[in-house]
Formats: structure tokens, sequence, C-alpha cells
């Protein structure tokens, strides 16, 4: 939900922010801008579009050199995704230029203000509001910092914003209110963005800033104060990655890159976590085993595939650790009356760890006093600061809207923690939670397999590229993934896709199954009889009705051969952990079919990574 960078230093300061946001516009792809302060003199660049477009028009006319600068990649709010809308916005006097992230929600109080004032607002933004309020301040006679400090105090809603004045040419001032913003750091220059990725290839020192903070970036220095100017905390970090895991590395879409880094970043959430009494550990948890045997209901909020991996949780905690669990979409959370106590645990689960809507519910349930557990894979970011604990996924960066290694690392994730619920109440003995963590670790193994084998997948997705529709049906953890399968191929090939509960499929859903309606069901291993053969009838009930299967089975299982056109088999696993193995194949079959069709898997159509606005 738009990128933002900032820049002071010795290097062409154009080329560093436009390198950063090449890395961010993953965040939004609206539109696209830069502001550069050169020689006592604002000069403002922004294109609709992708950033090709913006780069095209500064080739065009290249800007004067200057070692500060701002930069913004869009994800639209408030205006249509045109020139004009697009960050940054400059004030009347075209001396003040601002770039934000989020929404302010008093905007239009503010513009009517402004213009009664005699300021003239040339866009439909919230954002530049902001610009002309900064505009009043600095002519008052404050320094752009004071002024950013002021202003902020007039706004409500979530804010990232970041400005430079010409009356400062050595100075990029940032603020923010929930919405992300990191500072870089580095030697002699130094670098504000939504996220590490946009400078990383200069540093891998950052800095996370706190809520309602200000910071004032200069090439030799920092400086973090609060909304009202008093010197604030931060904290400081190394980043544990570098700048190839956030290139393609030869893919031609990261998504594609992510798909195969799957082994890798789930064998790194599950490292050391067995520690030498043999015991399930995980270190960052900060919720004491005391607390949890004090548990009695575990509630799961989250968004889109960070829902889903919460309700194949829901499985794993109840059975491992006999608790019971309920998951929420985290928007809608809040708006019922949840009931939470002191002994309720509330994972929150978000890759990014910026999802307006989770972090709100989380702010909801403890102010509920529940304890609040977050998994999180972006070190730095709001939710595991807002948690009581957190489990971070070692995922490493992902970039490629559609969720893939993030969810495989956030299924184990939360495996781990339904393992250590389990140990800690003892529902389950050391022994079991060491075996289950021993087939844990041989997941990266079954899923190369997997991935060695998805030649057909493709070939099957390519011939379906003029569908319209296509159903996805699952059982017990097999649900999830279905509803997972069909949110990467709405988001990737913009098709009808839905995922059933294959038992629902005689209460409605079978009246959508016509002559060749390709139908994908993810069938349970053959150990789980009950739920298996119950599938298998569903195949047939589809089959008979005209539906062209593609079936989902553990490799051996023959029984499905009769009813499937086509058969794709994962290796055998435990049920509870057959998502890890299920969901790999239709992530290549939405990222392949979308191909097919010629969309941009990594920038899908009206989407942004981060959904930082509710
Ligand atoms: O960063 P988060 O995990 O909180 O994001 C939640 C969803 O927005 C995200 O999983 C989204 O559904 C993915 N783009 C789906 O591929």
């Amino acid at each position: 939900m738009c990128g933002i960078v900032g820049y002071v230093g010795g290097q062409p300061a154009l080329d560093v922010v436009v390198e950063g946001l090449a890395r961010l516009e993953y965040r939004g792809y609206d539109s696209a801008g830069v502001a550069l302060v050169a020689g006592g003199e604002l000069a403002v660049e922004k294109r609709a579009g992708k950033l090709v477009n913006l780069r095209k028009a500064l080739d065009e006319a290249p800007p004067p050199a200057a070692s500060t600068g701002i930069g913004h990649t869009r994800w639209a709010t408030h205006g249509a995704p045109n020139d004009t809308n697009a960050h940054p916005h400059a004030d009347c006097s075209g001396t003040v230029a601002v770039i934000h992230n989020g929404i302010i929600e008093n905007f239009a109080a503010l513009r009517a203000e402004l213009a009664e004032n005699g300021h003239t607002l040339t866009s439909d933004t919230d954002t530049e509001a902001v610009a002309h309020l900064l505009e009043d301040e600095v002519k008052a006679g404050a320094g752009l910092a004071d002024a950013m400090r002021r202003v902020c105090g007039r706004l409500e809603g979530a804010f990232t914003l970041v400005a430079v004045h010409t009356g400062e040419p050595d100075l990029v001032v940032g603020a923010r209110r929930n919405s992300p913003l990191v500072v870089g750091r580095g030697d002699g220059e130094n670098f504000l963005a939504s996220d590490v990725a946009a400078f990383i290839a200069h540093t891998r020192d950052a800095i996370e800033l706190g809520q309602d903070q200000v910071v004032e970036l200069r090439a030799d220095g920092v400086v973090v104060t609060d909304f009202s100017g008093a010197p604030a905390d931060v904290t400081e970090y190394h980043v544990d990655w570098d700048v190839s895991a956030a290139e393609k590395g030869g893919f031609d879409y990261f998504m594609l890159k992510e798909i195969a880094e799957q082994p890798r970043a789930v064998a790194d959430t599950l490292l050391g976590r067995i520690g030498a009494d043999g015991r399930l550990t995980l270190d960052e948890m900060r919720i004491s085993d005391a607390q949890l045997r004090e548990i009695d209901k575990v509630v799961i909020v989250a968004c889109g595939t960070a829902y889903h991996a919460g309700l194949i949780a829901k499985y794993a905690i109840e059975h491992w650790a006999g608790l019971p669990c309920e998951v929420e979409l985290a928007h809608e959370f809040r708006y019922r009356d949840p009931i939470l106590t002191r002994s309720t645990l509330v994972i929150a689960i978000s890759q990014s760890g910026e999802t307006m809507d989770t972090l709100m519910a989380v702010r909801h349930a403890r102010e509920q006093r529940a304890r609040v557990l977050g998994v999180c894979n972006v070190n730095g970011s709001t939710l595991p600061r807002e948690c009581d604990g957190v489990l971070y996924t070692h995922a490493g960066p992902e970039i490629a809207v559609a969720s893939t290694k993030a969810f495989l690392t956030q299924l184990v994730a939360v495996y781990l923690i339904a393992l250590y619920l389990g140990q800690v109440r003892g529902t389950k003995f050391g022994d079991e939670v060491r075996d289950m963590i021993k087939v844990l670790s041989g997941m990266p193994d079954k899923l190369d397999q997997v991935l060695e084998t998805m030649g057909p997948v493709r070939e099957l997705a390519r011939s379906l590229a003029n569908e319209h529709c296509v159903l996805f049906l699952g059982r017990h953890v097999g649900f999830p993934v279905a509803m997972e399968g069909a949110l990467k191929l709405k988001e990737l090939a913009y098709m009808h896709a839905e995922g059933f509960a294959a038992g629902e499929l005689k209460h409605g859903p079978i009246a959508l199954i016509e002559q060749d309606l390709p139908v994908v069901v993810v069938v349970p291993p053959r150990a789980r009889d009950v739920l298996h053969d119950k599938i298998v009838s569903n195949i047939q009930e589809i089959r008979a009705r005209g539906a062209r299967t593609i079936v989902i089975a553990e490799e051996g299982d023959t029984s499905v051969e009769p009813y499937a056109d086509t058969l794709i088999s994962v290796p055998a696993v435990p049920t509870l952990l057959q998502p890890l193995v299920a969901t790999v194949p239709l992530q290549v079959f939405a990222c392949e079919l979308a191909t097919a069709k010629g969309h941009d898997v990594d920038q899908p159509r009206n989407l942004a990574k981060s959904v930082t606005v509710e």
C-alpha cells in the first residue's frame, strides 16, 4: 500500500530513490514520482502507471543533480491513479514536497479550511492537504521538522509522511503513525523507506521507528523525536538477508523464485527449534510456559492467505494441544463481541506485520486483556512490537504480491506453536513432539520432490487458460488448501474461483457443476480412511455431472485414478502436514495459468502487497 523512499548523502539522490522504488514497487504500482532538492529548487516528476513510465519521463528530461530526494510508488486510495494525483504533492509556493502512505481521515475538513485560507489544491488526494499545512507552518517560521510535528498533531488516521523543503536542502523529514517507516543507516548517507528492501543494496543497518515519531534525516545523522519534540527511544537492528534475496536471481518473476525457495524457507523456519534437553524451544515467544498453561482458548486472526494458514492451525491446535480454537478474519473480529479473557491466547498471523486489519484486531484483543502472539515474517515491522510474544517465520523477503513461501512458513510456525502448546500443557509427550519435528524436518526434501514434478501441472494450467471458472474442493485441512488455491487463481488469473468444503457440495454448490468445468480436488491421505473415502465419492458425484476432475492425492493412491481426469501426486505425509505439499501445485497452477493469460504475476491488478489501510 504505497512505497516510500527518502535519501540524503553523497550519491546521486535520483538514482538511489528510483532504485529504492523499484524494490518497493510491489507495495503499489498505480503511479510513481520523485522530488529532488537541487540548487535551492524543488524538482518534481511523477507519472501514472508503473515505475517504467516515470523512468521514461526522467530519461527524456533528466532533473538537476541532487543529494536529497524522496520518491513514492502509489496504491491509490483518494483520487484516481493519474499524473495529478501521483505523489509527491507540493505546496502553493513549490518549496515543500510530501509523500504519504495511509489515509488521512479528516482530509475533507483540512482541505476545506486550506481552500478558505487561500491555498490552491490541485489534486483529489488527502495527501496534498499536508503539503499546504506544512507550507503554512514553514511560512510562520518553523523548520521542516517542527512543522511536521505540528502538522501530525492535526491529522487523524494512519500515515507515513516524508517531506523535503528547499529552505533546508540537506534534510528529509519523516513521520509515522500506524503505517510503516524504517531508517537505513549508511556511512555519510542515510535512508528512509517503507521497507528495508529499498536500501538493502546500500546498508543492512536499520532503525525501527516507533508509533507517533518524527525522524530528521541528514547525511551525517538521524534524530528521532515524538510528536511533541521530545527525544524518542529507538531500536537498531541488522537485517539478516542481503540484496540478492530481494532480486529475481535469474527467474522471470519473483513469484517463481519464491515458489522455488520454499524448501529452504521451511528449513530455515524450523532451524534450532529443538533445545539441548531435547524439548521444543521457541526463543522469541516472550509468553511464559506458566502463562501458556493458563490458556483455555485460542483465537486466530489474520487476512487472506494468512487466514488460510490460521484455518489449518485450528486443526493442529485442537488435535495436538487439546485447546478450542476459533479462526476469524481480522477485519471482522472487532466488529462483533468476541469473548476474550486473560486466559485467551490470540494468535495474529501476518507476513508483512503491517496489515492494518490484523493490527487493529491485535489492539482490540489486548484491550480485552487477552495474550497476543504474533506470527510474522518481517523483522522491524509493527506487529511484533504490538504483541506479547512473536514467532518469526524465516521466509526471507517475499516480494511477489501473491503469498507463497510466507504461507508455507506460516504453516510451519503454527505447527510449532501447536506442538509447543501440547508440550507445555502435557497433551503431547516429549517423544511425540520430537517425532513430529523430525517429520517436519523432512518436509524440505518432500517439497523439493514436489517442485521437481511440476511439469504436467504447468502444462495443465496452460491448457485451461481460456476457462472462466475453476472450483476447488477439500475436506479437513484440505478445505483451507482449496480456499488458498482459489485465492491464488483469483488474484493472479482474474478468474472466478471458489474453494468449497467437499461435504458442502450437496447443500448447494453442486449446482455449479456443468460439462467440462475444471474442479480441483485435494484428497486427504488414505490413512484418514473415512475422510478419504468420502471425498472419493464426492469426486464421482461431480464427474457424473460432467466436471473435469483434477485430483491432488498422495503418491500411490490408486483408488482415485479411475475418477481423475488429471492426477497430481504429492509425497505421502501425515494428514495435518499435507497442506505443505498440496499447496505447492496450486501455486504453480495459478502462476502458470496467469502467465499464459499474459498477466504480470508479481503485480496483479488492483492489489498491493501490504494492506496498510482498513
Ligand atoms: O502481510 P499479511 O500476511 O498480513 O497479508 C495478508 C493478506 O493481505 C495476504 O496474505 C494476501 O491475501 C496475499 N496477497 C494472497 O496471496
